[in-house]
């Protein structure tokens, strides 16, 4: 099953990766940005994407990359049809050079890549580099991009992409033209995926599309392949409820969290201990039911700081769930959400390497619900 499920993922990533800036779903002021300069020929030499999971970063990059070293440009998209546009997009251009940071820690990778950096492009106007997660490259490898980002070859282009700017060196940070990307909206995932789901002609129900963005929480990554296992699942022309994706992927309802909330709030350890036990007989995925726990914690939090924060088009509940948790936060003190959070923050990372998964879950129950008020 994991064999088959990372393959279809492969297909549903490579068909659907933006190849054109007028496909990227929001993320406006860096595409604007970032087409400004392709149009009037203004290309800086370092640029950093920095944002949260799957929110475009690497499709930004190579898009960008592409545009830049187009043989036949319309404007400031790429042609895509080209030999430096079908090379990029195969993978195989050697203008474009891509390191992972998170795989290559040591210094080699970021050597070999300074070392041929003098080199001219083989049939490009640019040379482009494309560092992913580039928090991550040893303290000596940063150290040694940093010089080369102090003087640049002429050809040479480095788009450096990190979820974690602040654990950057502040002296690279500052070489580069620096972009933010937002975590994609709920409403902009679903309707990539409503996009997705008609090409593919797979019929879902409104509902069954939305519980996917939800538990996507922002990232067009996830969302996608939480689609794909769906439609590896149902194959080719079914239709896909909601709840054939809840029992499929282990998902957990807002509703569900929202009654475990209210036992805690209760303090009803009993009912709370045995939630999590039927859940887990039930087949649901605690890793994911704590994950959602934490992010609907979260949105409670935001909506104990400012009743504003949340609302119907951003939080992606429904009109009741929405009203369900403002009522919830009604009755608790910031410091109790905030407590809570912490709590089940810690046990989902236990959980990874805990021999009884719901044991972790279960030990904040007792700590929050044993709590002197
Ligand atoms: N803004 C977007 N518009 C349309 N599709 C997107 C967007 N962002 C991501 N995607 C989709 O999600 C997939 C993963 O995106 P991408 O690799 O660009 O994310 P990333 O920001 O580099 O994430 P990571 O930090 O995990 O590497 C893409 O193949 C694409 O299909
Ligand atoms: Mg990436
Ligand atoms: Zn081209």
């Amino acid at each position: 099953m994991g064999k088959i499920r990372r393959m279809t993922n492969l297909v549903l990533y490579r068909k659907y990766r933006p190849q054109r800036f007028e496909e990227v779903v929001g993320q406006e002021h860096v595409v604007q940005t970032l087409t400004n300069s392709i149009s009037s020929g203004n290309i800086s030499h370092a640029y950093l994407f920095c944002g949260p999971r799957g929110s475009g970063k690497t499709t930004l990059a190579r898009l960008f990359a592409k545009a830049i070293n187009c043989k036949a440009a319309e404007g400031f998209e790429p042609c895509n049809k080209c030999s430096s546009c079908t090379e990029i997009m195969a993978g195989n251009s050697m203008d474009l050079i891509e390191v992972d940071a998170a795989s290559h820690t040591g210094v080699d990778a970021i050597r070999e890549l300074i070392e041929g950096i003098k080199f001219s492009p083989v049939k490009s106007k640019y040379k482009v580099f494309i560092i992913d997660e580039c928090h991550q490259l040893s303290k000596s490898a940063a150290n040694a991009l940093l010089k080369t980002l102090e003087e640049p070859p002429s050809h040479a282009v480095f788009l450096l992409a990190t979820t974690e700017t602040h654990k950057m060196i502040p002296t690279i940070v500052s070489r580069c033209q620096k972009f933010d990307f937002k975590r994609l909206q709920i409403p902009e995932i679903s309707k990539k995926l409503q996009f997705i789901a008609k090409k593919e002609c797979i019929k879902f129900d409104d509902s069954a599309l939305s519980l996917i963005a939800l538990n996507s929480r922002g990232s067009f990554r996830d969302a996608e392949s939480l689609l794909d296992q769906c439609i590896s699942f149902a194959g080719q022309n079914a239709l896909i409820k909601s709840q054939d994706i809840k029992e499929l992927l282990g998902i957990v309802e807002v509703g569900q969290i929202a009654q475990f909330v209210d036992q805690l709030i209760e303090k009803n350890t009993k009912d709370a201990v045995l939630s999590i036990n039927s859940m887990a007989d039930t087949g649901v995925d605690l890793q994911e039911f704590a994950k959602t726990l934490v992010f609907y914690l979260r949105q409670s939090l935001l909506l104990k700081i400012n009743p504003n924060f949340l609302n119907l088009q951003n939080s992606g509940l429904s009109a009741e769930e929405l009203n369900k948790m403002k009522a919830q936060t009604a009755s608790l003190a910031q410091k109790d959400v905030q407590n809570m959070l912490e709590l089940f923050i810690d046990a989902e990372n236990r959980m990874k390497y805990s021999a009884v998964p719901q044991l972790p879950i279960e030990l904040a129950i007792l700590d929050i619900t044993h709590k002197e008020n």
